[in-house]
């Protein structure tokens, strides 16, 4: 007898960088390059703030959308930081910014509707437009310098297209877009029945220039998609936010509500003291981050690496194509004889194939190990 299930569900893969870790973890004396988390600990002051909150008994139910004081606070946070203007009533508190995008795409897709998004892209987004019926379309933007261009989009868009992913800065590629080709995109998408879904859980690490959102230019068919996770070390702590007009936040509201009636009652708290007393929690990290990224950057072209320079995020994006044909086979080799893991491009889809993504969310030591490392596997003669 075979049970039934959801097929959609029997379709999914897990996650390659999962995948490929699994076959690895096993390798002793192993540097790993792959981490997708800060390294740095959560600050102190927010840590004291958690503990608070549970000595205070603020261990019940919040509002659905979040704690008040929390929605306030993001509100102040983005206006401040990137002149984005919402009210508490148009901001939800979510379990990670992955939540966010569940009930952001579940919100807005149905059977059959499409997806235009970059790649290679974070992996987290497929799999749920696939649960919801609707299909991924994706832009190759490996000529375009990991950029998705206006001029991409609009050949790609049809009357089944429901949105657009700005994942900026991007995981896997640490790129960010300019703000001509933002206004390329809104001018481009204005008015038409599209809604963009700005992934903008990098938001702080942005190295050159300020980080700028696409909804600046269109807030009224933007979600924004952010989180405490990467800008203030807090990833376990799981809060996120969705920013967006009120009507459309009533309506994922309630998919939100059915799905964990609310966020953590007390990581919001920790949050709250994130986004006020640790709003600029950010700055020293991110200036580590840039160290290690030029560092990095400057090490992979002297060994003979082609690589864009990242302009946020702490991942690096290197081609392999000079050494090898396959990622996953260069990933895994370097991994079993030089004793680096890095993750396969092609977990970041098949337009990720010929790339590896390196981490440097690790010790500028743990770097300069793993780079030497790589050096040598090069100069030996990859396979
Ligand atoms: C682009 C991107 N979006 C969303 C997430 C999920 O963030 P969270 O841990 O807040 O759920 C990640 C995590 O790695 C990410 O890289």
């Amino acid at each position: 007898m075979t049970l039934p299930m959801n097929e959609r569900v029997q379709h999914i893969q897990l996650s390659g960088i999962r995948q490929f870790f699994n076959l690895v973890s096993k390798e002793k004396d192993m540097i790993s390059l792959t981490i997708g988390q800060p390294d740095f600990p959560t600050p102190d002051h927010i840590k004291e703030a958690t503990k608070r909150a549970l000595d205070e008994q603020f261990t019940s139910y919040t509002h659905n959308a979040g704690y008040v004081p929390l929605r306030e606070a993001a509100c102040r946070f983005v206006e401040t930081k990137y002149n984005l203007h919402y009210t508490a009533d148009e901001v939800i508190v979510t379990v990670g910014a992955s939540q966010a995008l569940d009930i952001a795409f579940r919100t807005i897709l149905t059977e059959g509707s499409e997806v235009i998004l970059p790649a290679p892209v974070y992996p987290g987004y497929e799999p749920i437009i696939r649960l919801c019926g609707a299909t991924p379309v994706y832009v190759d933007t490996r000529h375009t310098g990991f950029k998705l261009l206006a001029e991409q989009i609009e050949p790609l868009m049809t009357e089944r297209t429901r949105c657009i992913v700005l994942p900026y800065p991007s995981n896997p590629t640490g790129m960010t877009l300019s703000h001509d080709e933002l206004q390329q995109i809104a001018q481009l998408v204005k008015d038409k029945p599209i809604w963009i879904i700005s992934d903008e859980i990098y938001s702080e690490l942005v190295f050159t220039g300020n980080h700028q959102s696409i909804a600046t230019w269109l807030p009224d068919q933007t979600i924004v998609i952010n989180g405490v996770s990467k800008s203030h070390a807090m990833t376990g702590f799981r809060i996120g936010f969705l920013f967006a007009r009120k009507w459309i936040i009533e309506h994922m509201l309630k998919v939100h509500q059915y799905n964990v009636s609310c966020a953590t009652s007390i990581s919001q708290r920790a949050a709250l003291e994130a986004l006020t007393v640790g709003m600029n929690d950010a700055h020293d990290m991110k200036k580590q981050y840039a160290e290690r990224m030029s560092y990095v950057y400057e090490r992979l072209r002297a060994i003979g690496f082609d690589v864009q320079k990242p302009n946020g995020a702490f991942y690096i994006f290197p081609s392999i194509a000079k050494f090898h044909h396959s990622s996953f086979d260069f990933a895994l080799q370097l991994a079993k004889e030089a004793k680096v893991a890095v993750v396969p491009g092609s977990a970041f889809s098949t337009y990720g194939e010929g790339y590896i993504r390196i981490s440097y969310a690790c010790a500028m030591e743990e770097l300069q190990k793993g780079l030497d490392r790589i050096e040598s596997y090069i100069k030996k003669g990859a396979r």
